[in-house]
């Protein structure tokens, strides 16, 4: 890699983390106020920046990997493949990724076209955890220990380095954000990164501060988030489970609905999972606090699906594309 090569990636690289929040006009009333942290702000386009920036610099501190010479292998459901593909590629690294074939194509384009390899499997939407579901993970396991002096595969599942990024990052930005008057936050649980980072750090700022984790029903649309009676938890997630104070669970058909209304009353054209967040936050009955939520990606890669599912027609989507408020300007790609 040269100089200048080296030097653009780190620019890059130090644009993640640091995202906006925005009030929600059509929750938000005189006694509660509601946020979304709009992640998709993130140079690749969602929270798992994060998971995987840190996942990355950890391995390299640690000496299991080498620019220019291993290859990063890991399964996912899309945004971790992404985040991987464009953080690993700046570095020099090449990556290969295993996600289920329901993920929407947009995603599998858009991992290919910054240059990683796909292997696809007939897992669900998310690579589920547990023995004899896990295929996605069963089969990045195998290929990455055939040949343990190339292959590293950082394992979002069980990683410090995921939810380090969240304790480290998201978790302080969320409470310097509120001012520290954040009273509860709503979050959707892929490896649990997410959720337990910022849950354990808002904790000790405040013990009083409600966490409150949402999954998707059974047998969901949802990419990215896991419904924990169809897939065991992951053990990253095991490790701190305590944090979380409640849970909710939304249908699919409840996200659809809020997609839509998300579109007309804060024109925003959001992804499933923020759309999900969105409808936790409005059904919890919060009468009173400061509430933040989760938007882990935005909408720009669900064409294929809101059009098969009839959330948007194709002009609907394109239309909402134009306008969208909110929809990031340097996203990479
Ligand atoms: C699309 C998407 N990906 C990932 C996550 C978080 O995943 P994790 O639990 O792996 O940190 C979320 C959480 O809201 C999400 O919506």
């Amino acid at each position: 890699m040269t100089i200048e090569a080296l030097s653009d990636a780190e620019t890059i690289l130090k644009k993640i983390g640091n995202t906006p929040i925005v009030k929600l006009e059509s929750l938000s009333n005189n006694q509660t106020e509601f946020y979304a942290k709009l992640e998709s702000h993130n140079p690749f386009g969602s929270v798992k920046d994060r998971a995987a920036f840190w996942m990355v610099k950890l391995a390299e501190e640690n000496g299991l990997i080498k620019r220019g010479h291993s290859v990063i292998m890991e399964p996912t459901s899309g945004n971790t493949g992404i985040a991987l593909a464009g953080i690993a590629k700046l570095l020099g690294y090449k990556v290969e990724i295993v996600i289920p074939e329901k993920a929407s194509d947009e995603t599998k384009k858009i991992i290919e076209s910054l240059g990683a390899t796909l292997y696809q499997t007939s897992d669900d939407l998310c690579p589920k955890v547990g023995a004899g579901t896990d295929q996605s993970i069963a089969l990045a396991k195998s290929i990455a220990s055939a040949r343990p002096d190339k292959y590293y595969s950082p394992n979002q599942y069980a990683n410090e380095a995921n939810f380090m990024g969240h304790y480290k990052g998201t978790g302080p930005e969320i409470w310097e954000q509120t001012k520290g008057k954040i009273t509860h936050f709503f979050s959707g649980v892929g490896t649990g990164g997410t959720i337990t980072g910022i849950g354990a750090y808002l904790k000790e700022k405040n013990s009083n501060i409600k966490i409150i984790a949402v999954q998707p029903q059974q047998n969901h649309l949802i990419q990215g988030l896991r419904n924990f009676e169809e897939s065991d938890k992951p053990d990253l997630f095991l490790k701190r489970e305590q944090v979380v104070d409640d849970w909710i669970t939304i249908t699919n058909e409840e996200a659809f609905a809020s997609v839509k209304e998300i579109l007309q009353k804060e024109k925003m054209l959001v992804s499933p999972s923020s759309a999900t967040v969105y409808t936790a936050m409005k059904k919890y009955g919060i009468e009173k606090g400061c509430v933040v939520g989760i938007f882990a990606d935005d909408g720009k890669k669900f064409k294929s699906l809101y059009t098969q599912q009839n959330v948007l027609t194709a002009e609907e989507f394109d239309k909402a594309l134009k306008e969208s408020r909110y929809l990031s300007k340097d996203s990479l790609y």
